[in-house]
């Protein structure tokens, strides 16, 4: 069965036509970066504008490079929450126009269980349950433990910023470019994890907690001991990362061997981040699941790999399916 997949969530414009859950066709994403990097953020009306102006483009190029015919897809699934309201709006009208005129089933897919799916693409091997999510990007830090398909609980989740929201914030303060992941790694290269900075344990707890580390960093950047020069700037960049990364990774190793899961799968934005990645394979007892650094970040891969099971297990959308900007993955604990 072959799904088109559309996500217009946030600031990239994306369609792709993927079979049976894990085969990719074709995978089309239009980045908004450049146009948004000059406010430092994404500015939320610019961002919807640009995906009317690229859907219908992105679409095309998505069925064409599949060469699939419209009679040949088994359904349409499109990104309806978390996002910005907008933004969403765009891509889930057009699925459901395309829906209507094909005769095919609508498929709303939550954007956080779409990240997660990246996991099942290209895959021969696919992940079993259960298994634990650490859903790293923008908007969420969230663990998951993953019980079957579809079947979410929390375990933990971030109480002040996201880890991407943390690089970006980070980035801004080092006077790095936007988006401040990819920037903080490129700089952190240059650099050593010498700067002492914070790491919120919040012990007895699976939630996180980035926003001190953020004040830390800021104060040592006022204390006027890093701009100045270069390479500090790359220290504190790498300073920055490890503390991130050594928090995700040893608190999602715990609550994986307090969960007895069988695996532990990454997905988000900043799972593309190579430092994560390094460190969850060495210190991981129990495989890790990752997906290649392109399908972290936003793409409809991933939606349409979810939109498959979604129809496998009965789950259809009514013509009535409406946005839900603030839509979460999982039940609470
Ligand atoms: O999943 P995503 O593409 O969009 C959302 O759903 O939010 O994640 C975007 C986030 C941004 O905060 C970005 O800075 C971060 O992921 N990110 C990274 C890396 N690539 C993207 N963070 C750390 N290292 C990276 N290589
Ligand atoms: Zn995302």
């Amino acid at each position: 069965m072959k799904v088109l997949g559309i996500e217009t969530s946030c600031d990239e414009t994306a369609a792709a036509v993927v079979e049976d859950g894990i085969t990719i066709l074709s995978n089309i994403v239009a980045s908004q970066v450049d146009i948004h990097a000059r406010y430092g953020g994404i500015v939320p009306e610019v961002a919807s504008r640009q995906h009317l102006l690229t859907i219908l483009p992105v679409v095309r190029e998505a069925m064409n490079e599949a060469k699939v015919t419209w009679r040949e897809l088994g359904g349409i699934a499109v990104t309806f929450g978390p996002g910005l309201a907008g933004s969403l709006l765009v891509g889930v009208n057009v699925a459901k126009a395309v829906a209507l005129a094909c005769g095919l089933p609508l498929i709303g897919v939550n954007h956080l269980e779409g990240h997660v799916y990246a996991n099942w693409l290209g895959r021969d091997n696919l992940p079993p349950f259960p298994s634990l999510c650490l859903i790293v990007s923008g908007g969420h830090t969230d663990l998951v433990l993953m019980r079957g398909h579809g079947q979410f609980d929390g375990v933990g989740r971030t109480r002040d910023d996201a880890a991407g929201e943390a690089f970006d914030k980070a980035a801004r303060i080092l006077g790095l470019a936007y988006p401040g992941g990819p920037a903080i790694e490129r700089a952190a290269q240059a650099g050593t994890p010498s700067l002492p900075l914070p790491r919120a344990w919040l012990k007895g707890s699976d939630d996180f907690s980035f926003s001190g580390l953020k004040t830390a960093l800021l104060h040592l950047v006022r204390q006027g001991e890093i701009l100045s020069q270069a390479f500090l700037v790359a220290d504190a960049a790498a300073s920055f990362q490890q503390a991130v990364v050594d928090v995700l990774v040893t608190k999602t190793i715990a609550a994986s061997e307090k969960l007895r899961v069988k695996q532990i799968l990454l997905a988000g934005g900043v799972a593309a981040n190579g430092q994560l990645r390094d460190n969850f394979v060495r210190l991981s007892p129990l495989p890790v699941t990752m997906p290649e650094p392109a399908l972290c970040t936003d793409n409809a891969a991933m939606i349409a790999a979810c939109g498959y099971y979604h129809f496998q297990n009965g789950k259809v959308s009514g013509y009535d399916l409406d946005v839900v900007p603030n839509l979460s993955l999982a039940r609470s604990a």
